[in-house]
């Protein structure tokens, strides 16, 4: 489903070439959840952000669902973007003028969408337990609650990839295990692959798969 041959990425900086990424490798299947950690500064972010499509790689390939998708043309890659992948990240970004079913409907503005797509947004609202927030904003929110929404705009879509960068990273324990544990059960029904990357070893360790982010390379550590 998902494949990463080779993937390399070296920043260009005035104060001259950044390598981060070296000869990363990635298999991955429909439902599989993986989890990555790794130091400050070791690429996470930088993987992420290539198996994303923000960023292309410096050199390697990527194969997704069929379609060499950092070979396509900018809107078709636009388009594969918005329909394949989910994005939840440390900050939940949500656009502080909208209400929480409005940030949901965002990835539905572009590209085509039918008319059940309210219909799954207040389905999804519903399983974030968010229902009675539906017409607030995100100013009126607690952080674990915003971040729920991000989850159910991420998931807006039905993307086969849901790339989560620290997504618990801003709450206490408690909401962080609440946020996680309503991304795992929607990830399972959508039956797509979960990659997050975090800081916690217990958070971590609850995925199938683990990985380390170590020396520029992604190791398996379980
Ligand atoms: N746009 C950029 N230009 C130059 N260097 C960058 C850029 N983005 C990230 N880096 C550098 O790449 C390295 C990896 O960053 P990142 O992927 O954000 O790490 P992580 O998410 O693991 O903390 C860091 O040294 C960072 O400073
Ligand atoms: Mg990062």
């Amino acid at each position: 489903m998902l494949q990463a041959r080779a993937i390399s990425k070296t920043y260009e900086s005035a104060a001259g070439p950044v390598p981060v990424l070296e000869d990363v490798n990635l298999d991955l299947n429909l439902g599989d959840a993986l989890s990555i950690m790794g130091p400050s500064g070791s690429g996470k972010s930088t993987l992420l952000q290539i198996l994303g499509l923000l960023d292309p790689p410096t050199s390697g390939q990527l194969s997704f669902d069929g379609v060499e998708p950092w070979k396509l043309k900018e809107a078709e890659q636009a388009r594969f973007r918005n329909t394949r992948i989910g994005f939840v990240f440390q900050d939940h970004c949500l656009l502080p003028q909208c209400t929480v079913l409005e940030n949901v409907l965002t990835p539905t503005l572009v590209g085509e969408r039918d008319d059940t797509v309210i219909d799954r947004a207040k389905e999804l609202i519903e399983r974030a337990g968010l229902t009675p927030r539906i017409d607030h904003f995100p100013a009126q929110l607690s952080g674990g609650e915003k971040q729920r929404v991000a989850i159910a705009r991420a998931l807006i879509r039905q993307p086969k990839l849901l790339l989560c960068d620290e997504p618990t990273g801003n709450l206490d324990e408690a909401t962080a295990w609440q946020v996680l544990t309503l991304l795992a059960e929607l990830q399972k029904e959508m039956r797509g692959i979960l990659m997050i990357v975090t800081h916690s070893p217990a958070i971590a360790a609850e995925f199938p798969r683990q990985f380390t982010m170590r020396g520029r390379h992604l190791e398996r550590t379980a």
